[in-house]
Formats: C-alpha cells, structure tokens, sequence
C-alpha cells in the first residue's frame, strides 16, 4: 500500500506557478542502502530555483519533481542501510540530486551522505548548513587548501554560502577579506571579516594580486575580474561559473569549479564546529512548507542576507 505525505512539487518547468502543493505524494521508496528521514525544515538554495525555472539539466528526473537539496530532520526508518544512526535521531543532509528533495515530509537519503545535527541548534536552523556549509568548506579547504596566515578573498560575503564562508575561513586562521553592499557589508563585518570591500566601488581592482585564495559566489563580471586579485600559485574557486584553465595557466594560478557532493564526514566536522560555537547559520526568512512560491519570489529577488528556510513539520 502507498503511503501518502504533503509535498510541494513541479509537474513541468515555469515560473512560481508550477508549485504545486499536494497531500497525497508518495513516501518515497527506499532504494538500496537508504534511509528515511522526517523532514523538520528545508532549506531554499538558488539550485532550486534554477531547477524550477528548467536551468539545469535534470532530465535525469521525472515528473513530478520535489525540489530542495538541504534539510533537516528526524530519522523514521532505517530500511536496509549499514549505519550507526537509529530511529529518532536528529539529522541534516543534503541527499542525492538524482532523488527527490526535501520539500516534503519524508525524504530517502543515503546515510553516508548525512550526519546528526548539531546539538545546539533548532532543527529550522540546522536546516540551513548542509549544502551551504559543506560547499564553503570544499572549495576553502580541500580544494583551495586555505591554511592559517593566508589571506583568503570571499566574493558575495553576505549570502547564504558566503556568510558561512567567511566564518569558516575566520576560524581556520585566515586574513578575511570580502565583498558586500548595503546592510551586507555590516553583516560580513559581524561573522569577522577583517576586511569588507563595496563591490559598487573599484576598490578592489584597484589592489591588484592580494589574496592566496579567491572564492567565487558571484560568477559572471564578478568572475571574469577575480583571477586578477590571486597571488601567483594561489587558488580560484567558484561556484558559480566555469572556470577558464587556460587563463588560470598563463596567469600561473589554480581554478577550479565544483558541483558539491555529500559527505556525511565533512558534515560532521562542520556540526562539531556548530557546536563549539565557531559557526553559526544566517537566515533571513522563514516560510512554511504551503509558502514554498514566496519563498522562491523572495530568492528571484535577490539581495539575500543568510538563507530562506521552508518549515515542514516544525511549527513556528
Ligand atoms: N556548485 C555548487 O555546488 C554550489 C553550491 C551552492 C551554491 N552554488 C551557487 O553559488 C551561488 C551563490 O549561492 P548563495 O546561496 O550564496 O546565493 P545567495 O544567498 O542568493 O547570495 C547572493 C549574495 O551575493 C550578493 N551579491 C550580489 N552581487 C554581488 C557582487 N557583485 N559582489 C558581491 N556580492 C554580491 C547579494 O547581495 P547584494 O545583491 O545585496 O549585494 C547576496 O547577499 C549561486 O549561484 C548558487 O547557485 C553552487
């Protein structure tokens, strides 16, 4: 027998329209080695909208689609799957893009790609890390290999990945250096950039090759203008556009891009690192689950300080 759960999902390609909510969407079947969590609160990221919008090749995906990448939540069932977690444990993840996401009750995860939620925060909270976290902490670390005593450059310090970003790179020992406007650059100032530059400003042109590594959140002009601010053997990361090896090779600097895949170790550290009180999430606005269109017109326009978060079972 089918089990049923609210869910908001897509049935086509479009604008905020094509979110549908239903009462009757399927639990989702666990695959192989999967788990199911209780989803508490989802996380909105700009993948959402773009997958929405049809700006992403999912035809790997049928419809109807559950969008949302980033949760948090309990786990309901264990299935099949090898794994130290038990039922009632508090969990956040981002699952597989292949799956269905996190705009529903329940979502099948694969476990290694989870881990349990920081102690100290509310599951609504928790729920804006995992994909966020996890993508500051891959291109800061294990692909820029930022070390204490660099000076690392954060391009878009007051979004969702930047605000962890720089906190991240603060912690790590790092010169903060970061870009920002408005009300931005006070935020960006408050999670410890030693350093926030106005983007609406030259200023940063101005400086020439400053920083070890560069870390892109912005992409277009903001990425073609970031080579030039990487010292010599520095690292460009962006998350946002294609990285230019060529360029990178006769300028004598690494860039790479990266698509974030799950790791329920590095999701561990970053928990350990909540709880210790050296990272703390941002938000700037939550929805409930039935809201999932304001949320997705409050992403379009623009100018977001932390993330938008979709609560599911949790009431406010
Ligand atoms: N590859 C991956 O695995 C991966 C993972 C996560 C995110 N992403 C991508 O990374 C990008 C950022 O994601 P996000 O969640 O952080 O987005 P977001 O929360 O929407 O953040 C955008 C921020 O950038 C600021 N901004 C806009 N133009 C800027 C500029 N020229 N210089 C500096 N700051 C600027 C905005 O504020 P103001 O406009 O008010 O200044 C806003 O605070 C998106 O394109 C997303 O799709 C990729």
């Amino acid at each position: 027998m089918t089990e049923h759960m609210r869910a908001v999902r897509i049935h086509n390609f479009g604008g905020t329209e094509v979110l549908q909510h239903a009462d009757d969407a399927p639990v989702p079947v666990l695959g192989p080695g999967e788990i199911l969590v209780r989803v508490h609160a989802s996380a909105v990221n700009p993948l959402d909208v773009g997958v929405r919008q049809g700006g992403f090749d999912f035809t790997h995906h049928p419809f109807p689609m559950t969008l949302g990448w980033e949760f948090a939540g309990t786990v309901e069932r264990l299935g099949t799957a090898t794994t130290d977690l038990r039922v009632g444990d508090r969990v956040f993840g981002r699952p597989a893009l292949h799956r269905d996401g996190t705009y529903a009750e329940f979502v099948a995860v694969d476990p290694a790609h989870i881990a349990r939620a920081p102690e100290s925060l509310p599951l609504p909270e928790a729920a804006a890390l995992p994909l966020t976290a996890q993508t500051a902490w891959k291109a800061l670390f294990e692909i820029g290999g930022l070390s204490a005593g660099q000076t690392v450059l954060i391009l878009g310090g007051s979004g969702g990945v930047g605000t962890v970003a720089l906190q991240l790179a603060r912690h790590a020992g790092a010169t903060v250096v970061t870009t920002a406007s408005g009300d931005g650059i006070t935020l960006a100032r408050s999670l410890g950039a030693d350093e926030v530059i106005d983007y609406r400003t030259g200023e940063l042109a101005a400086r020439g090759r400053f920083a070890d590594v560069v870390f892109d959140t912005v992409g277009g002009d903001t990425l073609e203008a970031a080579y030039d601010s990487v010292v010599p053997g520095g690292h460009l990361i962006t998350i946002a556009g294609a990285p230019d090896a060529e360029r990178a090779d006769r300028e004598g600097i690494h860039a790479a891009g990266f698509v974030l895949e799950s790791d329920g170790q590095r999701l561990g550290k970053i928990a350990a690192l909540v709880d210790a009180g050296k990272l703390r999430p941002v938000i700037q606005r939550t929805f409930d689950l039935g809201e999932a269109d304001q949320a997705h017109k409050a992403m379009e326009a623009g100018h977001l300080r932390g993330k938008i978060i979709l609560n599911v079972t949790t009431q406010r």
